[in-house]
């Protein structure tokens, strides 16, 4: 196995893999390790170390059976079974599936979340926000079906000087029922899973609790601020979630079967692009790992 690494950020670690960056602000790919060496409790402390200084890991060509992700999913912690119980999948209530794909096999011409396709960050509609997902392709489309990746750090510093000060102790209202009915009103949620998930409010500024950072958290469930009237809220939240997602700190990543990516829903926001639903088929699985109450 290799043996010391240098990272982008010229830090020396005694990694036991290597790692390439992904992108100029987020992201590297891991390898030289299987996926049975990195749940190991050593190498998964290193893999852990990776995910905290580069916010995002990915793993290619990977064999990873639902129970095998599930396990994987719950060395980072305890993992979420999402209160939309219609997604889980493979009898696995920890596993959230994403597929266009009818009972035949065949892409069925629809997108099966649409809500995925805006900026947000997993489960920040609850008390207890998402610390992290592990995506694994099981099938991609040729083209389209990527998922974006924006630097939460980044935008602190490339919003202080003209939002900076506005921001301070603000705290917006995240609602999974307002975010499910804008973007995928056709199929929404039940008075019982609604009952299950009242609104929440967070600050928009958020200490991650790990590396001590500044993280901008907003995204397509935030609905309104705290203490302020709804309308100018709206306004607030839809030109704040512009400012804060400029090219220069996304990460586009174009998915291959078999490849696995966590990332750290404390400080990136996500979104994923469309594909044409009706002849190309996408299969994915999702595992959220729950974090804690921002602050
Ligand atoms: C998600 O938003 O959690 C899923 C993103 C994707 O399907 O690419």
């Amino acid at each position: 196995m290799p043996g010391t690494t240098l990272n982008t950020k010229s830090t020396v670690h005694d990694w036991p893999f290597e790692t390439r960056p992904l992108s100029p602000s987020l992201g590297v790919e891991i390898h030289g390790i299987s996926m049975a060496e990195a749940v190991s409790p050593k190498i998964f402390s290193k893999i852990h170390e990776a995910f905290l200084e580069h916010q995002l890991i990915l793993f290619r060509d990977v064999d990873l059976p639902p129970e095998t992700q599930v396990a994987f999913a719950k060395c980072f912690g305890e993992v979420q079974q999402h209160v939309m119980d219609q997604y889980h999948g493979y009898g696995h209530p920890e596993i959230y599936l994403l597929t266009n794909l009818d009972k035949a096999g065949n892409p069925s011409g629809a997108h099966p979340d649409k809500g995925t396709l805006h900026w947000h960050t997993d489960g920040s509609w609850r008390p207890r926000t998402g610390l992290a997902t592990m995506m694994y392709a099981e099938i991609t489309p040729k083209e389209g079906g990527e998922t974006h990746f924006c630097d939460m750090y980044g935008a602190v510093e490339w919003l202080s000087q003209e939002w900076g000060p506005r921001l301070a102790n603000l705290k917006a209202i995240h609602n999974l029922d307002f975010s499910r009915t804008r973007r995928h009103g056709e199929d929404p949620m039940t008075e019982e899973q609604k009952a299950k998930v009242p609104p929440v409010a967070h600050p928009i500024i958020r200490t991650h609790p790990e590396t001590g950072r500044k993280a901008i958290f907003l995204g397509d469930h935030a609905e309104s601020i705290h203490g302020m009237a709804y309308d100018e809220g709206r306004t607030m939240i839809e030109e704040l979630s512009i400012a804060a997602t400029p090219d220069h700190l996304v990460y586009r990543h174009h998915w291959e079967p078999g490849q696995c990516i966590v990332w750290d829903n404390r400080n990136l926001l996500h979104r994923a692009t469309g594909y044409d639903t009706a002849r190309q088929k996408r299969v994915m699985r999702r595992c959220t790992v729950l974090g804690d109450a921002p602050y």
